[in-house]
């Protein structure tokens, strides 16, 4: 069978998925928002063979470990139930994802994987059923299948299958700079998989997250449609604070800011003060990625640059979704 090679990039969340209805299917309990951001992608080459008798997952040039192997084992396990052949594939994927940047690479991994393993299969799947085998990876991977602006619906169904995303904007249709700002600091210690369980489990938080999130989620709607930055800005800095307290009410509570987080998030505050328009948001993990409108970017880099607990900083803009490469 012949080989495929599909890219895909990463996304950073302005409405976040936190928190899952279903852990197996991985259906998640709100909606959420993203950018699919140029810099940083996964370019994954699928080959099935009847020679195997199981999965090969090569991860940057070395073989993955047993546990890795078996992560992506799980999207290509329905992928072999779709088609009903029992055929493993070896599988050959690259991260420009540097660590240094502060993304993960599990977004623009499974949505590379789910595109270039179906193709490789037989299948022509529409980017809607993508999505919904990305998803089965990774939650935040069903966004990277679609460029520019993106909302996972999280459906009603038990079965998952109204749980997909779709584009909102293509990425020329609002060009905004989002940069990625990585701290001085510590490995994180809860990974936001387990960080989502425990708080959907034990948050008393977690209720006021899911009261606002349908209110979060229409202003931003409303905001990109109408290319409104300062409503954007203000909602997404919001939801990501909102995401950050529930953590706080936990039990046991924990914390993914560091020291530098807290410092960054008062600098973009100070900068507003000033009426330069930046806004932050963080995922699970102490790093900051602060969005502005292009004609700020240089303002916004220069500050940022000169703090000494700023270790690098990465411009990114709306990027593109998945893309199928010529095997050489
Ligand atoms: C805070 O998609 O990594 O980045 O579905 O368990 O693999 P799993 O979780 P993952 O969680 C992302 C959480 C987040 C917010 C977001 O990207 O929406």
């Amino acid at each position: 069978m012949e080989a495929v090679t599909a890219r895909a990039h990463t996304n950073i969340a302005l409405i976040k998925y936190w928190g899952k209805r279903n852990e197996e299917l991985i259906l998640p309990m709100n909606n959420s928002i993203s950018i699919t951001l140029d810099k940083f992608y996964t370019t994954t080459t699928v080959q099935f063979c009847s020679c195997l008798n199981e999965d090969m997952f090569l991860l940057n040039g070395n073989i993955a470990s047993k546990e890795e192997t078996e992560k992506i084992s799980r999207p290509l396990n329905i992928i072999r139930k779709l088609v009903g052949r029992n055929i493993f594939a070896v599988v050959d994927s690259i991260n420009d994802v540097p660590t240094s940047a502060g993304f993960a690479s599990s977004a623009s991994g499974f949505a590379a994987l789910a595109a270039a393993a179906t193709k490789a299969i037989g299948l022509d799947l529409d980017s809607r059923e993508l999505s919904q085998i990305a998803r089965q990876g990774s939650g935040s991977a069903c966004r990277s299948i679609y460029g520019g602006f993106v909302e996972w619906h999280k459906g009603e169904k038990e079965d998952g299958t109204d749980s997909y995303a779709e584009q909102l904007l293509h990425p020329n249709e609002w060009k905004l700079s989002i940069l990625s700002v990585l701290l001085e600091s510590k490995p994180k210690k809860i990974l936001s998989r387990e960080g989502m369980k425990r708080t959907v489990q034990t948050s008393v938080f977690y209720s006021g997250w899911l009261e606002t999130i349908d209110q979060d989620l229409s202003i931003a709607r409303h905001a990109i449609n109408e290319r409104d930055f300062e409503k954007l800005g203000t909602v997404l800095e919001k939801n990501a604070l909102k995401m950050h307290a529930t953590t706080l009410g936990a039990n046991p509570p924990f914390m993914y800011w560091q020291g530098a987080t807290i410092e960054i998030m008062n600098v973009i505050q100070e900068l507003r003060a000033k009426g330069i328009e930046a806004y932050f948001t963080i995922d699970a993990g102490p790093n900051v990625k602060v969005i502005c409108e292009s004609k700020n970017e240089e303002i916004v880099y220069k500050t940022l640059q000169g703090l000494p607990m700023v270790k690098d900083i990465h411009t990114c803009q709306p990027g593109p979704g998945i893309s199928y490469l010529a095997n050489k």
